[in-house]
């Protein structure tokens, strides 16, 4: 093949891979080197090596791969096979990516390649290198005598996408022995603790496309219908506004199994007098959401179920009604002053009875809330307080498995740069009355 035609062919070649990746929304190249220099002031001299689940390797066999989130969070790039090195003094950043590889990109479809003069324009890299060349890439800027290397570690015999070719680097003495070791992952999780406002905007698209499904499944539940074609009808609904995946698997769990917290089978048909629990969201453009409402199968709470549901409720607006950025935490604590948890589970306690005369604090099973981001349980500095720009669920739950009764309401949120509370899940009912209405025919 010509020169000429061989550049033509890899300018179709990016054009179709532009295409093909287009569903996803991509942040700005300057919001991933913004991130990738904000890592670098951490590493204090370190170099970070990171690398790229390959196509076998992404996790998730059902719906292709999936992009390690670290690894995405740095770079924006969905493909595998690809590595990262960051060196912080001085700053080089370079995108390792792997050669063309014709027959398998019959089967994956076309990549940009190393090779390619516009890989640095595309992915905002200041140098786009051949996978081959990160071995001599990575010796040339270790400082000597001692060189640190951060990377994402396996911990307790648990490999990752990077502890197999950091063992390939290390083998045959290739590797120098100066270099010392070191976990990246609480550095970048520090980082992902606080969103960018595209990071935002993503967790707000994939709220809203998953609020439309909530919506559409009061709509649409009566007796007599599976739990799974709700589960469908929520995918469908979240899927048809850009959702490219649930952000975990869907829970729909009515009667007992209400009161099972990951209920995942969603096979049960559903009869008159159960309350369903539905904890479903979509993920757009790599970002979960994480929504949860409750109700009555045939349309109408009973009032033992109203005054679960009502107690759930108001633990919930106790938990919005005390936050403070700056101040309040997430983690479980029945103690610390500060935590919301506490403020719903003291509300919880000293409300309503179970069927033997006992306060209801024991049926409130699990945390109050978590980190969202890339993941739904997002990496976070456990060490902050609830602060601007970080997003978490505040989801208070009664569970009584002897009554066939679990209730769960579960919001997203994210703090304004005022400090204050911005719901993300808007727009779904809350009260038990708002529930009832929007499931009227
Ligand atoms: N809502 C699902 C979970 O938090 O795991």
């Amino acid at each position: 093949m010509s020169m000429r035609k061989q550049s033509l062919l890899i300018c179709l070649l990016t054009l179709v891979a532009c295409i093909c990746v287009g569903a996803t929304e991509r942040q700005s190249n300057a919001d991933y080197h913004a991130r990738r220099a904000a890592l670098a002031k951490q590493m204090e001299g370190g170099t970070l090596v990171l690398f790229a689940p390959t196509e076998a390797e992404g996790p998730n066999n059902l719906y292709g791969f999936r992009q390690d989130d670290n690894f995405f969070y740095l770079t924006g790039w969905l493909e595998p096979g690809a590595a990262l090195l960051i060196n912080s003094n001085p700053y080089v950043e370079i995108l390792f990516l792997a050669e063309h590889n014709v027959t398998q990109e019959k089967w994956t479809g076309p990549k940009l390649g190393p090779e390619n003069p516009h890989a640095p324009q595309q992915t905002g890299f200041d140098k786009v290198e051949s996978l081959d060349k990160m071995h001599d890439e990575l010796l040339k800027l270790l400082p000597q005598p001692r060189a640190t290397v951060y990377s994402d570690l396996g911990a307790n015999g648990l490999t990752t996408a990077s502890t197999g070719p950091l063992e390939w680097l290390r083998r045959g003495n290739s590797f120098p022995n100066y270099v010392s070791f070191k976990d990246a992952k609480p550095l970048i999780a520090r980082l992902r603790t606080v969103k960018d406002a595209g990071e935002l905007k993503m967790i707000s698209r994939a709220s809203d496309a998953s609020v439309a499904a909530h919506l559409a499944a009061l709509k649409a539940i009566h007796p007599g219908l599976n739990e799974r074609e709700i589960s469908a009808l929520m995918q469908y609904e979240f899927g048809k506004r850009g959702c490219e995946r649930p952000a975990y698997a869907p829970i729909v769990g009515s009667g007992f199994f209400s009161t099972v917290l990951h209920y995942s089978a969603d096979d049960r048909t559903m009869q008159d007098g159960d309350l369903v629990v539905m904890d479903v969201g979509g993920e757009y453009s790599m970002y979960a959401t994480d929504i949860t409402r409750t109700a009555p199968v045939n349309g109408k709470f009973t009032a033992r179920q109203r005054e679960i549901y009502n107690i759930v409720l108001a633990s919930q607006e106790a938990a919005m009604q005390a936050f403070q950025a700056g101040k309040s935490k997430i983690p479980t604590s029945r103690t610390d002053p500060d935590s919301l948890y506490k403020v719903a589970f003291d509300y919880i306690n000293t409300h309503g009875k179970d069927l033997h005369g006992e306060p209801l604090g024991k049926y409130f099973i699990h945390g109050l809330g978590h980190h969202v981001g890339l993941n739904v349980h997002d990496a976070n500095d456990s060490a902050l307080p609830l602060d601007k720009g970080m997003v978490f669920t505040l989801e208070p739950g009664i569970y009584i498995p002897e009554e066939k009764l679990g209730v769960r309401i579960e919001d997203i949120f994210a703090v304004g740069q005022d400090g204050k509370l911005i719901m993300l899940s808007h727009g779904l009912p809350r009260t038990a009355d708002e529930v009832e209405a929007a499931m009227k025919k």
